[in-house]
C-alpha cells in the first residue's frame, strides 16, 4: 500500500506532477534530454496554439504513433516463456548436435505457444491448432523446432499454404469470421483438398481445445535427419510430452471461457511460472533408418502422415522446463523470430515439400515484420554462442564488423575480426542422391488421404469420437452452402461410415452423398465449374 501512496506535487494548474527524487530518476527524451514537464505541451500563450518547436511533445507522439508492428501473418496470438532444455543421455551415436552430446547438459530455450488463425487479440480457447515453437540457444547456434500440437498438417506442399490460410482467416469482403467458428471458405477449401482429412480429424478432436498450454503435446511434424560424427544418417521425428499430462476442455466450456476470460491460457502460463509450478515437457525422438522408410506404408516426406508409435517407439531424450516469464512481452514474445531453417550441425532437413517451403517463408516474413535483415540483433533472437560473419549494414545494424575486413578470402593474417570457414566443425548437409526431370510433381506415394484419418478416429474412445461428431456438426452447420456440407460428408464416408452417418444426421442432410473418389484426385476429379455453380454468391 505504501508504494501506491501519492508522492507528487500539484502543478500550477492544479494537475498532478510527480517529481524526480532519490527513488525516481529524472525522465529524459529518447535523446537523453531531461524533461521538466510531462503534462503540458508548449503553447504560444496560456490558451494559445501549440508550438512546432515542442520537441518533447513531438518525440512523445512520434514514438507512440509507431508502436505497432505487423502481427504475424499466422500464429499472431501467442505466449512465450524462457527456460532450459536438459539432455538425459548423450545421443552422440545418432547425432553430433552439440546440445545432445553430454548427459545433464542444460541449454537455454525460449518457447512460444500460439493459435494459428486468430488475430493478436483473439480468444485463447478457439478451436484451432496450437503452435509449439522452441528456440534452443545451443553452443553451435540457434536451433528452432517450430512445431504444432498436432503431429500432421493439412497440406502436403507449401504451394497450398497461402490458400489454406486465406480460407481459414476472415473472408475478404466481410472481415469475419476467424477460427472460432467455421465458415464456408474454410470448409470449401478443405472439401476440395482431400489430403487435409487426417488433420481435420485431429482438429475436430479435443486436441484443438486444450485445457491450457501446459497440458498439450508438441510435434516437429516433418521428418528431419540426424547425422553423427561419422556422417551416418537416420531419420528423426520430434515429440514433446507434457509432464502435466494431456487435458482438454469440452466445447461448451471453451465457449464460456472465451467469453469470461479470453486470456485464460496465457494467464495460466503466467501464474504457474509465478508460483514456481514450472511447466515441463519431455522431448522424445522417433529414429528410423532408410530401410524402415522404404518399407513404411506411407511416404515419410508426407507431412499429412505420422509414424505410429507402435511401429517406432518414442525414445525420451531430455526435458524442457519453463521457469522464467518474459520481462517484456513485446521485446521477447512479440519480437521472437522462429524459423525452420535455423538448424545446427548434426541435424538436417528432408525433401518434405512443405518443409522446403517453410524454410523460405519464415525468414521472408520476419524481414518485413521486424523491419529489415538485422532482427538477429534483438536479444531474444541473438545466439548465445560466439558469432563471426561479414554481414553488415541494413536497417538497425548494431553489430557491424570491426576494423577494415568485411570480405573473405583476404590477405590479412592477423586481425581482431577475420573469421574463416572450418571444414571439420562447420555445418554439413546430409548426402542425398537425386535424379530426375525438373517438373511440378506430386508423388504417387503421397496418395492415400484416408487410412491414417481412419486410424486416428478409431483410436479414440467412444466419448472422444462423440466429440468429433459434435464438432463436425457444429462447425459444418455454420456453412451456408449445403453442397459444401455434403462434400465434406463424402470424404467422411471414406474414413468411417458411422462417423459420416452421425454427421449427416446431425446436419439433417437430405441425401447421403457418394463417397469421395478415394484415389489421389487429378485436376479432372475436382468438381467441375458446373457443379460449383451452386456455390455462386
Ligand atoms: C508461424 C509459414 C506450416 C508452425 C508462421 C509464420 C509464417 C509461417 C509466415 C509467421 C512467422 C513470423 O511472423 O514470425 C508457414 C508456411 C507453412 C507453415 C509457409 C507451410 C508451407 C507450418 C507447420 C507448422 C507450423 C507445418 C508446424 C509444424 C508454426 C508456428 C509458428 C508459425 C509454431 C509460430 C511461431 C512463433 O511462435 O512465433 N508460419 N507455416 N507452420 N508456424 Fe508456420
Amino acid at each position: 500500500a505504501e508504494s501506491f501512496k501519492y508522492q507528487g506535487n500539484k502543478g500550477s494548474g492544479g494537475e498532478l506532477h510527480q517529481k524526480a527524487s532519490e527513488k525516481h530518476p529524472t525522465m529524459t527524451t529518447a535523446q537523453g534530454c531531461p524533461v521538466s514537464d510531462n503534462q503540458n505541451s508548449l503553447t504560444a500563450a496560456k490558451r494559445g496554439p501549440g508550438l512546432l518547436e515542442d520537441h518533447v511533445l513531438r518525440e512523445k507522439l512520434f514514438h507512440f504513433d509507431h508502436e505497432r508492428i505487423p502481427e504475424r501473418v499466422v500464429h499472431a496470438r501467442g505466449y512465450g516463456a524462457h527456460g532450459y532444455f536438459e539432455t538425459y543421455e548423450s545421443l552422440s551415436q545418432l547425432t553430433c548436435a552439440d546440445l545432445f552430446q553430454r548427459k545433464g547438459e542444460k541449454t537455454p530455450v525460449f518457447a512460444r505457444f500460439s493459435t494459428v488463425a486468430g488475430n493478436k487479440g483473439s480468444p485463447d480457447l478457439a478451436r484451432d491448432v496450437r503452435g509449439f515453437a522452441v528456440k534452443f540457444y545451443t553452443q553451435e547456434g540457434n536451433w528452432d523446432l517450430v512445431g504444432n500440437n498436432i503431429p500432421v498438417f493439412f497440406i502436403q506442399d507449401a504451394m497450398k499454404f497461402p490458400d489454406l490460410i486465406h480460407s481459414a482467416k476472415a473472408a475478404p469482403d466481410r472481415g469475419f469470421p476467424q477460427a472460432q467458428t467455421a465458415h464456408d471458405n474454410f470448409w470449401d477449401f478443405i472439401s476440395l483438398t482431400p489430403e487435409s482429412m487426417h488433420m481435420v480429424m485431429w482438429a475436430m478432436s479435443d486436441r484443438a481445445i486444450p485445457r491450457s498450454l501446459r497440458f498439450m503435446e508438441g510435434f516437429g511434424v516433418h521428418t528431419f535427419k540426424f547425422i553423427n560424427a561419422e556422417g551416418e544418417e537416420n531419420y528423426v521425428k520430434f515429440h514433446w510430452k507434457p509432464k502435466q499430462g494431456m487435458q482438454s476442455v469440452v466445447w461448451n466450456e471453451a465457449l464460456k471461457l472465451n467469453g469470461a476470460d479470453p486470456d485464460y491460457h496465457r494467464r495460466d502460463m503466467w501464474e504457474s511460472i509465478a508460483k514456481g509450478d514450472y511447466p515441463e515437457w519431455e522431448l522424445g525422438v522417433q529414429v528410423f533408418s532408410q530401410e524402415f522408410a522404404d518399407q513404411f506404408e506411407f511416404d515419410v516426406l508426407d507431412a499429412t502422415k505420422l509414424i505410429p508409435e507402435e511401429q517406432v517407439p518414442v525414445q525420451i531424450v531430455g526435458r524442457m522446463v519453463l521457469n522464467r516469464a518474459v520481462d517484456n512481452f513485446f521485446a521477447e514474445t512479440e519480437q521472437v523470430a522462429f524459423c525452420t531453417q535455423n538448424i545446427v550441425p548434426g541435424l538436417d532437413f528432408t525433401s518434405d515439400p512443405l518443409l522446403q517451403g517453410r524454410n523460405f517463408s519464415y525468414l521472408d516474413t520476419q524481414t518485413k515484420r521486424l523491419g529489415g535483415p538485422n532482427f538477429t540483433h534483438i536479444p531474444v533472437n541473438a545466439p548465445k554462442c560466439p558469432m563471426a560473419h561479414f554481414h553488415q549494414d541494413g536497417h538497425m545494424a548494431m553489430h557491424n564488423p570491426k576494423g577494415r575486413i568485411n570480405y573473405e578470402p583476404n590477405s590479412w593474417q592477423e586481425h581482431e575480426h577475420n573469421p574463416r570457414e572450418c571444414p571439420t566443425t562447420g555445418y554439413k548437409s546430409a548426402s542425398e542422391h537425386t535424379d530426375g526431370d525438373k517438373l511440378r510433381y506430386r508423388s504417387e506415394t503421397f496418395a492415400d488421404h484416408y487410412s491414417q484419418a481412419r486410424q486416428f478416429y478409431l483410436s479414440q474412445t467412444a466419448i472422444e469420437q462423440a466429440h468429433i461428431h459434435y464438432a463436425l456438426v457444429f462447425e459444418l452447420s455454420k456453412v451456408e452452402h449445403l453442397a459444401i456440407r455434403g462434400r465434406v460428408v463424402s470424404h467422411l464416408l471414406n474414413i468411417d461410415t458411422t462417423l459420416a452417418n452421425e454427421v449427416a444426421d446431425g446436419l439433417r442432410l437430405q441425401t447421403m452423398p457418394e463417397p469421395a473418389q478415394a484415389a489421389m484426385p487429378t485436376r479432372d476429379d475436382l468438381p467441375t465449374s458446373d457443379a460449383l455453380s451452386i456455390l455462386k454468391n
